[in-house]
């Protein structure tokens, strides 16, 4: 719900561009903060859901660390001033330099997978005279039951090392001496509503953990990854994700030596809520079976629809009920300008009549939305605005 003045405001600036809600973004880093600590739980900010600066700055004043998947993502925390020793760098294809610039910051882990990558690391540490601190990323092939190309936890994946690849892997670190196996590191996919998926993964861990047991191997940390779910049908009901049970429901299920930390990489759940693309109706028009409110706004700004036939709550500003209470609704296919026939915010999407210059908010957009951004069809880049 946007108050009139907040609405007001909106008219008067160039669109699209993203809003984003400070006050939101906080009271969130607050809840995480609150329920992670009654466990002790170490949190990291997955920058990929939102890398923007300012954001970066007030998650970080949280006290959070960073999960990256890039060497600029690693560069964007430092700069954010998170401490190196809170970063965490991930990623199925990590290139020579962006190890190497990690190795030169003495980030906290590496989170390594595959052989192929550990040998890579080991040679690159080697070189620097350093040694490197790794974390197997174990897929543990728990179904995390979201969109397939979200999904990241299952065998068919890319990510992660195999269960069958383990004994390979331990024996091969053995002659790696230039790194440092400081823990296990998990993350099934993304957007899980499902809270008992999120039992099954601490059931295989505690499985894997045992595995590293029989070798005599000592695992100091644990990393479960991200992957809490949003609510985006009800965004104003539902503003915080439930932290409150999904941080018990690790204390309760994973089992934790008395000498282990255990790490979460949150992304979606922190950001999502306090985005909003705000963006403008350029066009109504009569198609066959429906209407058009063509926006300025298309999947340039926000991808996921197009990408995931991901969904996001559309709402007219202009004739919300502040201003027209008793109007009545009509289906509109909502669209953006873009040359494709995926850059559609939503078919049938019931609004109030809705005209030429309207206001029109996409809710929940504050994760993988201006940071999946383009310049295609030589857009402009979108613009950030801060509450
Ligand atoms: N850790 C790792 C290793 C990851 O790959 C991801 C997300 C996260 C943590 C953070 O996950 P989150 O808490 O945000 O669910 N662009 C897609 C989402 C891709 C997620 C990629 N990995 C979307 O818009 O839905």
């Amino acid at each position: 719900m946007f108050s009139k003045e907040t609405i007001n405001k909106f008219k008067t600036i160039p669109t699209p561009f993203y809003y984003y809600d400070l006050e939101v973004l906080k009271q969130t880093l607050q809840l995480v903060k609150t329920e992670s600590a009654k466990y002790n739980f170490i949190v990291h900010y997955a920058l990929k859901a939102n890398a923007n600066n300012k954001l970066l700055n007030i998650i970080k004043s949280y006290g959070i660390g960073a999960d990256c998947v890039s060497g600029n993502e690693v560069k964007k925390a430092i700069e954010c001033n998170f401490n190196a020793e809170d970063i965490v760098f991930a990623g199925v294809g990590k290139a020579d330099d962006e190890i190497n610039y990690a190795l030169e910051k003495d980030i906290f882990c590496f989170n390594c997978e595959s052989l192929q990558e550990l040998e890579v690391i080991n040679q690159l540490a080697l070189a620097k005279h350093k040694t490197a601190n790794i974390a197997l990323r174990i897929n543990p092939n728990v179904n995390a039951n979201t969109h397939k190309y979200i999904t990241t936890g299952l065998e068919e994946n890319k990510f992660g090392i195999n269960l069958w690849e383990l004994d390979a892997v331990i024996k091969a670190l053995k002659t790696l001496k230039n790194l440092q196996l400081i823990g296990l590191h998990f993350h099934i996919g993304s957007q899980i509503t499902d809270l008992s998926t999120f039992r099954n993964l601490c059931l295989r861990v505690n499985e894997i953990q045992t595995i590293f047991e029989h070798h005599k191997i000592r695992i100091e940390n644990i990393n479960v990854g991200g992957g809490l779910g949003v609510d985006y049908h009800e965004p104003d009901k539902n503003r915080f994700p439930d932290f409150v049970s999904y941080f018990k429901l690790f204390n309760d299920f994973l089992e934790v030596r008395p000498h282990q930390k255990v790490h979460f990489e949150l992304g979606r759940a922190i950001v999502a809520q306090c985005g909003t693309l705000i963006s403008k109706v350029l066009y109504i028009k009569i198609g066959v079976n429906t209407n058009f409110a063509i926006l300025d706004a298309g999947m340039t700004e926000l991808l996921r629809p197009a990408l995931y036939q991901a969904y996001h709550k559309i709402e007219n500003l202009s004739q919300s009920e502040i201003y027209n209470p008793k109007s009545e609704t009509l289906k509109y296919d909502v669209v953006g300008p873009i040359c494709e026939s995926a850059d559609c915010f939503g078919k049938a999407v019931q609004l109030p009549e809705t005209f030429r210059g309207d206001i029109i908010a996409l809710r929940t957009a504050g994760a993988y939305g201006e940071v999946m951004s383009s310049a295609y069809n030589l857009r402009e880049r979108v613009k950030a605005i801060y509450y």
